[in-house]
């Protein structure tokens, strides 16, 4: 029995965005319109494991607020899997979830993450070794893609024959990238593989969802238990709220909460310990849908500091 058990029907979980989902992002959420689960960005266990560990470890930062959470991890070598799941229970972490999904070139052609849909062996390992590192405190998921170049059930099947808490799939195959229309039926013939092969396993669905009446219609039709948005959060922080009302905020709202988001940022990595620029993702999200959007837009991605981009904002407010 994990935790997992004791969220709604279905849950609602923030998907792992690198650069996005970070601890600050999480508060955020968690301050207006909370997830049921929240997952980190993918944090490299070779790296943990290493003397650039330093750098890796603002991606694993976790406050009280963002509960539960699931860290998800990547990398090459079972034994970084053993020790960095060995280490999470310690950091606040309620889970560990193995990334075997993303598609991006420089990861995949070193055999990580989606090239392990093609490395069942070495997948086996890290799931082995991760599991023997999470004992009985942590639950161990997997977030995947329905095949590589093609669709491949026999790869769902695999995951499941390994017993897994939980089960993440994004409807697209590796090659798809994010190109084509998630596939929500092949995510329903894996919930049906789940029901016969791994019944406890939980399976979640990913793919476009942009709000929660569109996620919980899905997770019925294709009998799920959870389902998992991403990009959904940049048309709509509030996406999580069942009645978001971000369509009605006003300038001086979303303004004020870009404010904050960045004002949270400089208060949680002290001496430049991540970068500025990724915050420019959000750009669009907060200054948007009201007159003048598009050129402040163009102003604040001349900014390069979050202080110069504070001041912008502010200055809009006044
Ligand atoms: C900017 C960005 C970063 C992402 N980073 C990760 C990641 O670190 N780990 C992961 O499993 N998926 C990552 N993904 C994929 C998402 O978790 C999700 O599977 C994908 O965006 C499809 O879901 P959506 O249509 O709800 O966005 C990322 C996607 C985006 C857009």
């Amino acid at each position: 029995m994990t935790f997992l058990e004791s969220l709604p029907r279905p849950f609602f979980a923030l998907a792992p965005m690198d650069d996005v989902t970070d601890t600050v992002f999480r508060q955020v959420m968690a301050n207006y319109a909370k997830p049921d689960l929240f997952f980190t960005e993918f944090v490299n266990v070779d790296g943990l494991q290493s003397p650039g560990r330093p750098h890796l470890l603002p991606k694993l930062k976790v406050s009280d607020k963002e509960k539960p959470v699931i860290a998800q991890l990547w990398g090459l070598k079972p034994e970084n899997f053993y020790k960095t799941t060995k280490e999470l229970a310690g950091m606040g972490f309620d889970g560990v979830d193995l990334n075997m999904g993303c598609p991006v070139r420089t990861v995949v052609k070193n055999g990580a993450c989606a090239a392990l849909i093609n490395n069942r062996e070495l997948a086996s390992e890290i799931i082995e070794a991760t599991r023997k590192g999470a004992g009985d405190s942590l639950p161990v998921s997997v977030k995947t893609r329905v095949g590589f170049t093609t669709v491949d059930m026999s790869w769902i099947e695999f995951l499941l024959s390994k017993k897994l808490d939980m089960l993440s799939i994004h409807g697209r195959t590796a090659k798809q990238m994010s190109k084509v229309q998630a596939d929500w039926e092949l995510i329903g013939r894996a919930a049906g593989l789940r029901d016969s092969l791994s019944p406890t396993t939980l399976i979640v669905g990913n793919g476009d969802v942009l709000n929660r009446q569109q996620g919980a219609e899905l997770a019925n039709k294709h009998g799920l238990d959870g389902i998992m948005v991403g990009r959904g959060v940049f048309h709509d922080p509030l996406v999580f709220d069942p009645e978001s009302p971000w369509q009605q905020w006003d300038k001086g709202q979303k303004l004020c909460l870009f404010v904050k988001h960045i004002e949270l940022f400089t208060k949680t990595y002290r001496n430049a310990e991540r970068k500025f620029e990724p915050l420019r993702k959000f750009c669009k999200t907060y200054i948007n849908g009201f007159d003048g959007a598009a050129e402040l837009r163009a102003e604040f991605m001349e900014t390069k500091s979050p202080e110069q981009a504070l001041k912008l904002l502010k200055e809009q407010l006044a």
